[in-house]
């Protein structure tokens, strides 16, 4: 069978449309008068990335002339380019124009000084550079480049400032950066005072199809296969994010998410992401894998990132529930269990990741309805603390763990707690809960991390929730508890988390976009973020061929009556899905539709 081609969407921008810096509001462009008698500049644009309908770019501004205090750069485009995002500048464009204008924070530069901003943009046919830029409104002696050279600002301005510099500059340039300079040390939590990476990529599929409003939020980038450390299907690898990751930070604190993921055996009791490498292959995922990943990290053009490493989704869970004795085990993950590769594996990631100090080592731990039944939750601080004692790694390579991953638990369920009674009888007892100890992510997180300090982790470990897909608005979601005529009703009416069955987990249906990703947001958590970036599909819903480790599993298919896992419940997925990680329309259009908080 053919492997469907998964459209990408090109950003479709009215022509004026604004574009402007993360989180920016959009401003009509000010027009800056012409500065001192001597100005001058050059100017390096290198395009950093770029891939079939969109590319990524860097501009650097050098003032060979006297100081200026705001700066506006302006270009025009010789293609259909179309600028769909920026930062460090407010960028606008009308038709092939386009001019990008300072900020509050950068709009000082000294004579002689630099000043750098990005942007990414979509284009058809060829993306050829910009030759020539005018700086407050005076042509510049420099000329973009394809890839970062840059030419001398040595031709003097050929129109003379038709203005005085009498003006006073409009926003003094008193304003420090909000941030200070990063200075490359561990932090103890790393999303505090930091900017997030918006990958390029996704950035432009979101906002190609709609959704405009998130294409500026830090999502993870996947390390899923060997190829995509180099970069796999014309798509960014480790370096050239980790580049676009210092052009973006600009010298202020970044967090930037890859999520490692290619353990041997992967996936042991699902099917949609199986995974490349075999059950025994633990050589090929510690020196093909690994290995080069923590060589990349490691090139000290990198030191003043923070470098989130999202490590192995799925795997550890699946040892504590999936391996034997219970209900829902599988052959694949007892053998797991057996040959202690998945243990082995997430101990030398840890280990060697963690040895590189711009780094922060974040492991899997399932969610609130995974490992928070009694019979699941100690063992799974056992389980984590092995690991994180295997192949040479310690507990102080752990920076935190992370719930939720590509789930779609909510966070906080506002209309029931877990210790609520009705008619005398605990929630625990509807079917919902089953028992459960938590009913909700933040719950489960801020109760897993004071076991995990109790077990030997240290003091200091945050917590992530990934919460990119967990908002469950929309106008179906209770505004408050249901019927107290039972515990199901009750929980039932008032659940936000509106899936058939908490085990469900394959695109599901009704889903919305959840809280936007937020540094400490409660005590213990280090953020909210978003690991599986919303839009990709966690499965196809029927065999597709394909040669990127995905399998075809039946809780990704709607017609399928479940297994042990889900309690033999419908499953809840969307139609029509592509391959995991593919893009997904339908169901982006549905969490976009469905998020909570609204999107505006
Ligand atoms: C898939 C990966 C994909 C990731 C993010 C996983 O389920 O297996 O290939 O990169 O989701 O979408």
């Amino acid at each position: 069978m053919a492997v469907p081609i998964v459209r990408r969407r090109t950003a479709a921008l009215a022509a004026g449309a604004l574009v402007v810096a993360s989180g920016a509001v959009a401003a009509a462009l000010s027009t800056t008068s012409a500065e001192a008698a001597t100005s001058g500049c050059s100017v390096n644009y290198s395009v950093t990335s770029q891939w079939d309908v969109g590319f990524g770019a860097s501009v650097t501004i050098t003032n060979t002339g006297s100081a200026i205090s705001n700066w506006t750069l302006g270009w025009s485009f010789a293609g259909n380019q179309k600028v769909t995002q920026g930062w460090n500048a407010t960028i606008t464009q009308s038709g092939a124009s386009v001019t990008a204008a300072s900020l509050s924070y950068n709009g000082a530069v000294a004579s002689g000084g630099t000043v750098n901003f990005g942007f990414n943009g979509s284009y058809s046919g060829s993306n050829a550079v910009p030759t020539s830029f005018t700086l407050n409104g005076v042509a510049c002696g420099g000329t973009g480049t394809g890839s970062g050279g840059s030419t001398g600002g040595t031709t003097p301005p050929t129109t003379p400032p038709t203005t005085p510099p009498t003006t006073p500059p409009t926003t003094p340039p008193t304003t420090p950066p909000t941030t200070p300079p990063s200075s490359g040390a561990r932090v103890d939590n790393p999303y505090v005072g930091a900017k997030g990476y918006v990958n390029p990529e996704w950035s432009a599929e979101a906002s190609g199809d709609g959704g405009s409003s998130i294409a500026n939020q830090s999502t993870a980038v996947w390390l899923d296969r060997i190829a995509t450390i180099q970069g796999a299907d014309g798509k960014m690898g480790l370096k050239a994010h980790l580049d676009e990751a210092v052009a973006q930070a600009n010298g202020q604190p970044l967090t930037v998410e890859f999520v490692i993921y290619d353990l041997p055996g992967r996936d042991c009791a699902a099917l949609a992401s199986n995974g490349e490498l075999s059950a025994t292959d633990i050589d090929t995922y510690e020196h093909s894998y690994i290995d080069p990943i923590a060589s990349i990290m490691s090139d000290p053009a990198y030191s003043k990132l923070r470098i989130v490493n999202i490590v192995e989704p799925d795997s550890l869970p699946n040892i504590v529930t999936n391996a034997s004795g219970q209900a829902g085990a599988t052959d694949a993950c007892a053998t797991m269990k057996a040959n202690g590769n998945y243990e082995k594996g997430v101990g030398y990631a840890l280990a060697k990741l963690g040895a590189l100090s711009n780094t922060y080592n974040y492991i899997d731990a399932g969610h609130h309805a995974w490992l928070g039944w009694d019979s699941n939750f100690a063992p799974a601080a056992q389980e984590f603390l092995k690991a994180a004692t295997s192949s040479g790694a310690t507990v102080h390579d752990v920076q935190g763990f992370i719930t939720n991953t590509a789930n779609y638990s909510a966070t906080v369920e506002p209309n029931f707690k877990v210790t609520d009674n009705v008619n005398g009888t605990s929630v625990r007892s509807s079917k919902w809960v089953d028992w459960n100890n938590y009913v909700d992510e933040q719950s489960y997180a801020t109760a897993l991390r004071s076991e995990l300090v109790s077990v030997g982790f240290d003091s200091g470990i945050g917590m992530l929730i990934d919460t990119g897909r967990n908002g469950w608005g929309g106008s179906g979601r209770p505004t408050s508890a249901g019927a107290t005529t039972s515990v199901d009703t009750y929980v039932d009416g008032g659940r936000i988390d509106r899936r058939v069955h908490a085990g469900n987990w394959c695109n599901q249906s009704g889903a919305g976009i959840g809280a936007r990703p937020t540094a400490a947001p409660a005590a213990g958590l280090d953020a909210y973020v978003w690991i599986k970036p919303p839009g990709e599909s966690d499965g196809s819903s029927q065999a597709i061929s394909n040669d990127e480790g995905k399998g075809f599993d039946q809780m990704c298919d709607p017609t399928y009556g479940g297994n042990a896992r889900n309690g033999n419940n419908p499953t809840g997925a969307l139609a029509n899905s592509p391959l995991a990680g593919h893009w997904f329309s339908a169901q982006f259009h549905q969490l976009v539709q469905n998020a909570y908080p609204p999107l505006s």
